[in-house]
């Protein structure tokens, strides 16, 4: 097994895992009123989840080095990620994020150890002595190789089952090992890396409910027996179906009150305009109202690339433009927008029409599928849109609806039909069908122009 500890990038390497808000408080030196900088002027740090394979792309990397003050790789230090067969530890798509932050004075969360998604088929075929030791390997390798540049680790995700029977979820570790496993997985990180902070993370949990009662009972246990737990993260994904929960200030201090720290650790919230800056609102001052809240992670810089893409959760959109949930944040979070930028068109009242598309697939069938793309106009009204769809070379359209197309090889150009006025921050969609004659592959979408 690989067991080797990075050099670290940065010289300050004593510093880096206990100055989370110090860090970020260096950067709001260079940048004020960011996110990152907003935040850490109230002790907190504000971070987000990125993709390695994103670095590349010049207005992501801008958005995220000016804006952020942690980072938390989405995918990159997954089981399936670090450790595709037993033993063989693969960090470079991690190493990437990692020295990205590095480089720019962010510090990093680690996500995340023991799951039961995204763990290699060879995990879950273990007998239960040969899991534990893969487990235990498993934290020491990852938590090994980054030793003294994490400050939070997920060490244990989402365990316990949705619903309201607060049961633990069915899974390979807990089937085998039974409820010790986490206890055990938090003994061993804490071994692994005295200095990072040790969460539980979970969803669902973001409000009082049978499954947040559940994790607060164990880490109620946790701190009474001294089982090495420092944290709880709350993804807090929220959408119509699971709004932010009414309760949500007080169960992040009901939690804090046991003796650990909260996190907001997946922040993201679909929706639009107003109505989603009101519920990020809520969020921020739910986390600043909590001393122990010590900071909020958004679970990507751009809507394009979120997992619910079709949602346009995120604060920035597609275009990178600041949405009015990111000017909501960076004013609950006490920083002040840019009034006095002209140029900055995410800013209410400066006259730039904007909108954004995204693309989700709405059917499948084997000869075809339906196509949906959603048009959510910037921070002013619009009266029109325009959007290009790039179809893969085999596939044609059969109809489309809501929008007016016209054609030119595979490229389709859509206007509005009757959908063109749209107040800020307002969405419409248009959809269409297409015959895959062979090719299953997606369609590009363009950008989207307002007028
Ligand atoms: O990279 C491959 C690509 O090569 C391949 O062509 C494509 C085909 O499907 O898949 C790509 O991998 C996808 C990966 O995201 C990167 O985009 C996986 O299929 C997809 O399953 C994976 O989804 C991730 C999901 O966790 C998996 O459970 C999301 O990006 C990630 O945002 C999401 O994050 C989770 C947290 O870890 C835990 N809490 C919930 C949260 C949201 O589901």
């Amino acid at each position: 097994m690989s067991m080797t500890v990075r050099r670290l990038t940065r010289a300050a390497t004593a510093g880096l895992v206990a100055a989370a808000a110090l860090t970020a408080a260096a950067h709001s030196a260079e940048a004020a009123d960011t996110l990152g900088s907003a935040a850490a002027g109230q002790g907190r740090y504000f971070g987000t989840a990125v993709a390695a394979n994103h670095l590349g792309e010049a207005d992501y990397a801008a958005t995220l080095d000016r804006e952020f003050g942690s980072v938390t790789p989405e995918n990159e230090m997954k089981w399936d990620a670090t450790e595709p067969s037993r033993g063989t530890f693969t960090f470079g798509s991690a190493d990437r994020i990692v020295d990205h932050a590095q480089s720019q004075g962010m510090d990093v969360r680690g996500h995340t150890l023991v799951w039961h998604s995204q763990l290699p088929s060879w995990v879950s075929s273990l007998g239960a002595s040969d899991l534990r030791t893969a487990m235990n390997d498993h934290i020491n390798g990852l938590m090994g190789h980054y030793k003294g540049e994490i400050h939070s680790w997920d060490v244990v995700n989402e365990a316990f089952q949705d619903g309201g029977s607060g049961a633990r979820r069915s899974s390979p570790f807990q089937d085998k090992l039974g409820n010790g496993f986490i206890e055990e997985a938090f003994r061993t990180a804490r071994a692994a890396d005295p200095a990072a902070k040790l969460c539980y993370n979970d969803y669902n949990t973001d409000g009082v409910n049978a499954k947040s009662n559940a994790v607060y009972d164990m880490v109620e246990d946790f701190k009474s027996r001294g089982v090495p737990i420092d944290c709880v993260g709350f993804q807090s994904h929220f959408n119509s179906n699971s709004p932010v929960p009414s309760d949500y200030r007080q169960n992040l201090q009901r939690f804090a009150d046991l003796g650990v720290d909260v996190q907001i650790t997946e922040l993201d919230i679909e929706g639009s305009g107003s109505a989603q800056a009101a519920d990020y609102t809520k969020v921020v001052e739910a986390c600043l109202a909590v001393s122990r809240c010590t900071g909020m992670t958004v679970w990507g810089v751009t809507d394009k690339y979120s997992w619910r893409s079709g949602g346009t959760p995120l604060l920035f959109d597609g275009n990178y433009q600041e949405k009015p949930a990111y000017d909501a944040v960076l004013s609950a979070l006490g920083g002040s927008g840019d009034p006095g930028d002209p140029g900055d068109p995410g800013d209410p009242g400066d006259g730039t029409l904007s909108c954004t598309a995204t693309y989700t697939r709405t059917a499948d069938w084997s000869s075809g599928y339906n196509g949906q793309v959603t048009i959510t106009a910037g921070d002013e009204p619009i009266s029109s849109w325009t959007a290009t769809v790039t179809l893969p070379a085999q596939q044609s359209v059969s109809s489309l609806w809501n929008g007016t197309p016209t054609r030119s090889g595979n490229v389709m150009t859509v206007r509005p039909s009757w959908n063109g006025t749209l107040a800020a921050g307002a969405s419409t969609s248009f959809g269409f069908t297409v015959a895959k004659n062979g090719s299953d592959a997606a369609p590009a979408v363009g950008t989207c122009t307002a007028s």
